[in-house]
């Protein structure tokens, strides 16, 4: 990466400006120890016991019963605050409803200007109003809810409903296609689907529920749905299935007991891609997911009483999860939530939220700072953006040119940047900035407290400080881990903890410079990140193969100025079937019937042939080098070299 080692030679640094430094949450904590300095920080929370005791107390936790023990470790589980009794919707919402009734949680604005604001009362009731209608359904502990629900504070509202009752809930992003859905509900046997009539995109309108109709053809565990109307669309409801959500919710009565649980007990299922075809229902657990998020959040953002926090992510995704729903209610923070397209119906859609609301700490992805950069300054500069004090990166390594520009046009150079990786798997930020660390644009900067990461060589060995890039991982269990793949602990096993016994393996390459700063270098595995989210290339294979003109496919990422990857598509057709253009717009849009839109492939190859080992495996890695011109290395193992030439003749061809 030339780009960062020019950087790296440079030394550019930029140190966090004093007053934020004074007056952060992480200082308040050190000079409370008595901690003098960020090394000494790292160093005392290596006391785990300790340090996620402290968290726990600093975010405000309150137990139905005392934990006994604070880790129990016996790998690949882990076990927090073993013993207690508790439900994570007791801190963010019974809670706060008492402490807070008044305060806004939710700040929504729709994209055709609809503009609601939502109490820490108001969701109270509202939450227990729809836990009630669950009931009534016949949902009870230990469940499984499917949600497929756009950016509405209905979808915080039927999460909390479902963790409230001890159900666990299984959102799927309301981006996903109906065969997405199906696979989802089908793998965790939901019971009952909640969505709603359609909602606004652009300016057009998307049809949920007949898309989750189409989906539920043939997913057999649904015995109930409950259906949001949003914009009063005319849709299908199935007299013995389907249920309005405001009929059966208006019955309801505005109290609903929170069940007691297990600080260990499920809280959600998220699926999310690796490197088969079929995605992993990635499980968290209340307790130790609670204080994770709580805790970074509160540390990292620096969130006080008066913040007004936007994290621009999905819900439908793990950062919404831990960021927009679970972590802000625990703090009792004010979030904003935004439903459309964020350069709609001009490119300063974003700019203005935040002016008109008054954003104090706003959480991006790279791939939309690259487009809004793409768009022009102009859209950033007329809007009045001094209300930001804080801002945040996530999904993707941030190229320094995106982190420079952001800096300076978003952050009008005040505001420090935290580019926080972390994974769905992982539940919080584990290798971050803090607010009071200087930083290298383009690094991720060290472990949060209390959690020890590091990269290894192949053989284990550490290579801290040495500026070589290896396997990132993570050596000791942190509180928002995951607790397992849902129905499938081999594959936990095997693609967690195999390659190092007792150590998690996050699928990244990464390299720590002799400062100890951690620069992630992306994924090591057979997954794509695409925009910030993951897509296993073998998914969008197939999806490719499903299709009738399709024997055989591979698919590679590309490098993409916006997108960070661009998936290409090499195809091989069946007998019979031609090469055009027309075929290609249709295995675009089957790949988006199958998966979603963002895994349809931006480039498509028909090819002759595919690079394949003698056993008949598919050498990805192969067409890669031939697309990327990149390094070729080891064909020892490869049967028709030949595939390779016509590949190349296509690729230049094009
Ligand atoms: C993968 C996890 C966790 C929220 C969003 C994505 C990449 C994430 C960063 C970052 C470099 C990052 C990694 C990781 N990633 N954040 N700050 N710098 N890479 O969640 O879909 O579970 O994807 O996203 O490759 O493994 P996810």
């Amino acid at each position: 990466m030339p780009e960062l080692e020019a950087l790296l030679r440079e030394e550019r640094v930029f140190y966090p400006p004093e007053e934020l430094v004074n007056r952060s949450n992480i200082k308040q904590f050190m000079d409370k120890h008595g901690i003098k300095s960020y090394e000494e920080l790292l160093d005392r929370s290596k006391d785990l016991n300790w340090f996620w005791t402290e968290m726990a107390k600093e975010v405000g936790i309150e137990w139905f019963s005392e934990p006994k023990e604070i880790v129990s470790w016996e790998p690949p589980y882990v076990k927090w605050f073993v013993g207690a009794k508790y439900n994570i919707v007791h801190d963010a919402l019974d809670k706060q409803a008492k402490l807070r009734r008044n305060k806004v949680a939710y700040i929504w604005e729709g994209e055709e200007g609809l503009e609601r604001k939502i109490t820490y009362g108001e969701l109270y009731w509202e939450v227990n109003r729809l836990a009630n209608a669950l009931k009534e359904l016949g949902i009870r502990k230990g469940d499984r809810v499917a949600i497929y629900l756009p950016m509405l504070p209905e979808l915080p509202i039927a999460m909390l409903a479902c963790a409230k009752i001890g159900a666990m809930h299984a959102d799927v992003f309301s981006g996903f296609s109906p065969m997405a859905l199906r696979d989802r509900i089908n793998d965790s046997e939901a019971k009952l689907l909640i969505t709603a009539d359609g909602f606004y995109r652009r300016g057009g309108i998307i049809h949920l529920k007949e898309d989750a109709d189409k989906a539920l053809e043939d997913a057999s565990s649904i015995e109930k749905v409950i259906v949001l109307e949003r914009i009063g669309l005319k849709v299908p409801m199935r007299e013995d299935r389907d249920h309005w959500w405001h009929e059966i919710v208006s019955k309801q009565p505005r109290e609903c007991e929170t069940e007691v649980m297990d600080a260990n007990d499920p809280l959600f299922i998220l699926y999310t891609s690796g490197t088969t075809g079929k995605p992993k229902g990635i499980i968290h657990a209340h307790a130790g997911y609670a204080v994770g998020v709580a805790a970074t959040l509160k540390y990292v953002f620096d969130l006080k009483e008066n913040d007004v926090w936007w994290c621009t992510a999905d819900i439908g995704w793990i950062t919404g999860h831990s960021y927009i729903v679970y972590g802000p209610l625990i703090l009792g923070a004010t979030s904003v939530m935004y439903c459309g397209a964020p350069d709609y119906p001009k490119p300063d859609r974003w700019w203005k939220i935040v002016e008109k609301y008054g954003v104090t700490v706003f959480y991006t992805a790279p791939t939309a700072i690259r487009m809004f950069m793409k768009l022009g300054d102009e859209w950033v500069e007329k809007h009045d953006l001094s209300s930001l004090r804080l801002l945040g990166s996530v999904g993707e390594p941030i190229n320094p040119e995106a982190w420079l520009w952001f800096y300076k046009h978003v952050g009008k150079e005040r505001c420090p940047i935290m580019d926080t990786w972390w994974q769905t798997e992982t539940g919080h930020f584990i290798v971050t900035p803090l607010p009071i660390t200087p930083l290298k644009p383009g690094s991720a900067v060290k472990p949060f407290p209390g959690i020890e990461a590091d990269v290894f060589d192949d053989d284990g060995n550490s290579l801290a400080r040495k500026n070589a890039g290896g396997y990132l991982v993570i050596k000791k269990p942190w509180p928002g881990m995951l607790r397992g793949i849902w129905r499938n602990p081999e594959r936990y096993a095997k693609t967690y903890w195999e390659k190092f016994e007792g150590i998690y393996l996050t699928g990244d390459a990464a390299r720590i410079d002799e400062d100890g700063y951690f620069w992630i270098q992306g994924r090591l595995d057979d997954v794509l990140n695409v925009a910030g989210h993951r897509i296993g290339n073998s998914e969008i294979e197939s999806a490719l193969v499903s299709h009738p003109a399709i024997s055989e496919a591979a698919v590679v990422g590309k490098p993409h100025e916006v997108k960070g990857e661009a998936i290409v598509a090499f195809v091989v057709l069946k007998k019979g079937y031609k090469a055009s253009e027309d075929l290609k717009s249709e295995l675009r849009e089957h790949v988006g019937k199958e998966i979603g839109k963002i895994a349809r492939p931006d480039e498509i190859y028909f090819v002759p042939d595919l690079p394949k080992t003698r056993s008949g495996k598919i050498m990805r890695r192969l067409v890669k080098a031939k697309l990327t011109g990149g390094k070729i290395g080891d064909t020892s193992t490869l049967m028709n070299p030949e595939s390779l030439i016509l590949i190349e003749q296509v690729i230049e061809r094009s």
